[in-house]
């Protein structure tokens, strides 16, 4: 527990480690959720998110570590710790068989939600869900979408201060993918504390206020996505489009950080390389009698950035 005056946090994970057999899916994780903020944990498959998740959310135990829910054990105060979260879990499923409200219904008993509270949370959730008009019908007909923001609802039927939210959108066509990000940007509104994971780097820029960047098992970066990009900010992104696709160039810049898609060459390098960048291009589009077409040079977009965090080169 806490000494006196130490601000207890919504969610605090310390040096969480993880094997399954032979792989080692977490290696010493520790994060925290702040009050009133969407944190996203943002990694390629396989990088150890849902095992974090599962282990934070008490579903498996950690082989090292601690979490924190309000200040309550997971693993030593469960039933504290979980009564102020909401989850969302990666595979997860209504009963098919029930209607969107007996799902809710169900979710709102099984969280012991007094029988009129769980009436007027359903509705108003269902109501901010877009589910309203299909709330009568089974769920077995409900399409994706429509699931996960049932899923969504039920996680919130009890009026958790925490949400946890593992790659809440994924799989959702654009329509629900925003109804579900504006549901959880009205939810840090309300004072809600959110938690989710995500592989998708633009989600992770515009939904979050702290992201942390995990690879193989490891934290890699922490901070704002504006932090983030500041520390990118001696990175350039070039691009170079010349006349004909040319064979071989992408070993010719070897030194670089080169990406070539037909025509289109794109390297990122740091600012005061960019000279040299274009120097060696051009020479070498000359050499093989292609031309340049157009050059651009940019800041690194996030995805720039998020692929050299995760190839371990952003020094
Ligand atoms: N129950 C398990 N048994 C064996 N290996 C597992 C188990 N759960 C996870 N792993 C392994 O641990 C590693 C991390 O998996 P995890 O599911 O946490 O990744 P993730 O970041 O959630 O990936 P994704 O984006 O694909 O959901 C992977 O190598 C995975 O194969
Ligand atoms: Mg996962």
């Amino acid at each position: 527990m806490y000494g006196i005056g130490s601000p207890v946090k919504p969610v605090e994970a310390h040096n969480l480690e993880k094997s399954f057999g032979q792989v080692r899916a977490v290696r010493g994780v520790s994060l925290h959720v702040d009050r009133g903020e969407i944190f996203g944990l943002l990694g390629p498959n396989g990088a150890g998110k849902t095992t974090t998740i599962r282990m934070i959310t008490g579903i498996i135990s950690p082989d090292r570590g601690r979490v924190y829910i309000m200040g309550y054990d997971v693993l030593k105060d469960p039933l504290k710790a979980k009564s102020h979260v909401g989850v969302v879990p990666e595979i997860s499923a209504p009963y098919v068989d029930l209607s969107a409200w007996d799902n809710l219904m169900l979710a709102g008993r099984i969280y012991h939600v007094e029988d009129h509270m769980r009436r007027a949370r359903a509705k108003d959730l269902l109501k901010m869900l877009n589910l309203s008009e299909a709330m009568s019908r089974k769920v077995k007909g409900f399409s994706k979408g429509m699931r996960q923001r049932l899923l969504l609802a039920m996680a919130l039927i009890s009026d958790p201060g925490i949400l946890i939210l593992d790659e809440p959108t994924s799989g959702l066509d654009i329509i629900s993918t925003r109804m579900v990000r504006s549901l959880i940007t009205d939810l840090r509104r309300e004072g809600k504390s959110i938690f989710l994971t995500t592989h998708n780097i633009e989600e992770a820029g515009i939904l979050c206020d702290r992201i942390a960047v995990i690879n193989k098992g490891r934290i890699v970066a922490e901070g704002s996505p504006e932090d983030l990009r500041i520390n990118f900010e001696e990175f350039r992104s070039v691009k170079i489009i010349l006349d004909r696709d040319l064979k071989g160039i992408e070993e010719a810049l070897g030194s670089f950080d080169v990406l070539i898609q037909g025509r289109k060459i794109f390297i990122t390098c740091r600012r005061d390389e960019v000279d040299e960048v274009l120097r060696r291009t051009m020479k070498l589009a000359e050499d093989l009698g292609a031309r340049v077409e157009e050059v651009q040079t940019t800041g690194p977009s996030f995805e720039e950035i998020f692929m050299k965090l995760i190839r371990g080169k952003e020094r």
